[in-house]
């Protein structure tokens, strides 16, 4: 990427978590226990992730979350600030306790989560109204599906009448489609293979035939791209109603996968915001995501722009 631009503007409107991570040989079956796990404890939360990788990777970024007034909520501001975020859309939420997240891992870094929403479920449209002016001069936005549907809406409208490019990373997915009148604001929609499996209720496979049909349907909802992941495969791009493409993943000892959608998207945007094609920031984000499956925890794991472009060369 060019040198001396001015750095993009990103604005991420998304969850912010606590993270507990265990990994161990295997993930328990109910009612079973596995010792001998290692422990970290470290920030996460989908929006956050996001936040954190395109701040990592040059991106001016500023965070619109709602975290408990309580200890986690403080680590987890200071850490958006040592990062560089801008935080002060942040909301400290007397009432609800910042979000958590216990996460399991196995030896093979496939990963289990849960999550206790607390503040994030509280994220309104007002809380986003607050950060208006930076949406509406940001050259990208984010938004995932760990906060209301209503926020996430309200954010996309206000998107899309400033005319910024909007990403929807629609993780968790729900069983079944999003709203059209949401669909139709969204610019990039980027889901893995099965979050495009339970938004287009079509079955689950890695068939690139498949994969395209779901890339379809979901063009057909009136989003302008569409990115499928594909673990270990790598990612599937359609712009039209033509044929996909199938970008190659690079090959990495995972250690743990979680995150890797999130640092995706952060690069993806990041990519797409210094004018890259978007083959390139897909290529991008594939590199960046690759290396965050090589490390612990979900945000510390995720690249630097000198790691990205080492793995990339
Ligand atoms: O995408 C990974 C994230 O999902 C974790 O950091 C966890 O907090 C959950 O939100």
């Amino acid at each position: 990427m060019t040198e001396n631009r001015r750095k993009s503007k990103i604005v991420v409107v998304g969850s912010s978590n606590t993270d507990m991570v265990v990994k161990s040989d295997r993930i328990p079956v109910p009612g079973e226990t596995v010792v001998g796990g290692t422990f970290v404890l470290a920030a996460g939360g989908k929006g956050a992730n996001q936040a954190v990788a395109a701040a990592r990777l040059g991106a001016d970024v500023t965070l619109v979350a709602r975290v408990g007034d309580d200890m986690f909520g403080k680590q987890a501001i200071d850490n958006y600030q040592k990062e560089g975020i801008d935080t002060t859309y942040i909301q400290k939420d007397r009432l609800h306790a910042t979000g958590v997240a216990l996460i399991l891992v196995d030896e093979k870094g496939e990963n289990l989560i849960s999550v206790a929403s607390g503040a994030n479920y509280f994220l309104s449209p007002d809380d986003v109204k607050k950060a208006a002016d930076v949406i509406r001069s940001a050259d990208m936005i984010i938004v995932q599906l760990e906060t209301p549907l209503e926020t996430i809406e309200y954010t996309a409208q206000l998107a899309q009448e400033a005319n910024v490019p909007i990403i929807l990373d629609p993780a968790p997915a729900p069983n079944g489609a999003l709203p059209t009148e949401l669909m139709k604001k969204i610019t990039y929609v980027k889901p893995n293979e099965t979050e495009a499996s339970r938004l287009t209720g079509m079955p689950l496979s890695n068939d690139l035939e498949n994969v395209q049909k779901m890339a379809d349907k979901l063009l057909a909802t009136g989003v302008q791209a569409v990115i499928i992941t594909l673990g270990t495969e790598g990612s599937f791009v359609v712009e039209t109603s033509g044929m996909g493409t199938l970008v190659p993943a690079k090959k990495v000892q995972a250690v743990d996968s979680t995150a890797a959608g999130d640092s995706f998207s952060g690069a993806l945007a990041v990519g797409l915001s210094n004018g890259q094609s978007l083959l390139d920031a897909v290529r991008f984000a594939s590199d960046a995501a690759a290396l965050s499956v090589t490390k612990l925890g979900a945000q510390p794991s995720l690249p630097t722009l000198d790691e990205v472009v080492k793995k990339s060369s």
